[in-house]
């Protein structure tokens, strides 16, 4: 089985045709990251005009280097949310026309089951796991049961954790994407000169808040305006430490949490999206699970960022399962994996989360 992976949910224009044996035929992805860089973050508009200008392009690149035409293909999947809507509607309604046109099967995946699920394709995985999901649309703790079933035990309250890394950056001065710039600068800063807060330490639960560590780095570079290079380093140093505290005991208490719900321990510990690409927090990551003795999966670099093979591979899982879409299937902006869920503590109205949450 042969299938075409459309990814536009935010700033990445991707496809990929993966086959059913995991072989990865071709693998596209065009970031749009120079476009953004001038306005600090990403701007729905521009990504979505983005993605008309190149997607079909990237489709006719991914079919070329998988050496295969759209009849030789056995179905087409594109992310259907969450993400950006306007960015969305470009992916799936192009292979909505893919599919009514080559009579595909089309399979309208869940962003972030292709991330969840991504892992599966580079390496032999039963469920159930944990997935650790650190990007800059999502900071999330899920168990992975099987695939379409999921149980969240933590998100994020205000910020996922790569927005924070970017405006932290921004606040220091150090360009777009701010993560890499961050863990760069942290590289010759001292982690202990600045105590930076840890929002909801030591809380009861599994959630993430970041807007107070934020706020708290606003303050300092106030206070020693102007910035000097030391000081810039130093608090790079202490925020990504930070960070590294707050991700590391959620993260140990959702293994605990797992085990409990499962009553079993986790097949492993899988770590998804951008952030994880920070070596700081892999190295942390690591020495947890060579304590806790929990198998650790971190995905390759390529597979962790947003790609259309993550969102084949979910594809292929659905279409195993007899799992695909109808024509009329809508793009959402919010689609929790795990619908159930009850809204993160201390989030009180509907609204407040961000459109990616
Ligand atoms: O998964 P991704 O490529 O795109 C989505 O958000 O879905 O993640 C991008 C995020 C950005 O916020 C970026 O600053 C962050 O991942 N990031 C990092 C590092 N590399 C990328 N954060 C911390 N350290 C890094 N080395
Ligand atoms: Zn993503």
């Amino acid at each position: 089985m042969n299938v075409l992976g459309i990814e536009t949910s935010c700033d990445e224009t991707a496809a990929a045709v993966v086959a059913s044996d995991k072989t990865i035929r071709s693998n596209v992805v065009l970031s749009q990251v120079d476009k953004h860089r001038l306005f600090g973050g990403v701007v729905p508009e521009i990504a979505a005009r983005a993605h008309v200008e190149h997607l079909d392009r990237l489709i006719a690149e991914a079919l070329e280097r998988a050496g295969l035409s759209f009849r030789e293909l056995d179905g087409v999947a594109a992310t259907a949310g969450p993400g950006l809507i306007g960015a969305l509607i470009v992916g799936l309604v192009t292979a909505k026309a893919i599919a009514a046109a080559h009579r595909l099967p089309l399979v309208a995946v869940n962003h972030l089951e292709g991330h969840a699920l991504s892992a599966r394709l580079v390496e032999p995985l039963d469920f159930p796991y944990l997935l650790l999901l650190v990007s800059g649309g999502h900071c999330q703790l899920l168990i992975v049961e099987d695939v379409g079933r999921y149980r969240r035990l933590g998100t994020t309250i205000d910020d996922a954790v790569g927005e924070a890394f970017d405006k932290a950056a921004r606040l220091l001065g150090l360009g777009y994407p701010g993560g890499p710039a961050i863990e760069h600068a942290a590289r010759t800063g001292n982690p202990a000169r600045y105590d930076l807060p840890r929002p909801l330490l030591g809380r009861p639960g599994c959630d993430f808040s970041f807007s107070g560590l934020k706020t708290a780095l606003r303050h300092h570079v106030e206070a020693l305006a102007p910035l000097d290079e030391r000081s810039c380093a130093d608090l790079a140093a202490s925020f990504q430490a930070a960070i590294g505290d707050v991700l590391i005991e959620r993260t140990r208490g959702a293994l605990a949490l797992a085990a409990q719900r499962l009553r079993r321990a986790p097949e492993a510990l899988v770590v998804a999206g951008g952030v994880a690409a920070n070596a700081h927090l892999r190295a942390r990551i690591a020495k947890l699970c060579a304590e806790r003795g929990v198998r650790l999966v971190l995905p390759p670099l390529w597979l962790c960022t947003d790609n259309g093979a993550m969102i084949a591979w979910a594809g292929i899982e659905r279409l195993y399962l007899g799992l695909t879409d109808p024509l009329s299937v809508a793009p959402r902006a919010r689609w929790p994996l795990d619908e159930a869920a009850p809204p993160p503590a201390g989030v009180g109205r509907p609204g407040r989360l961000g459109a990616r949450a």
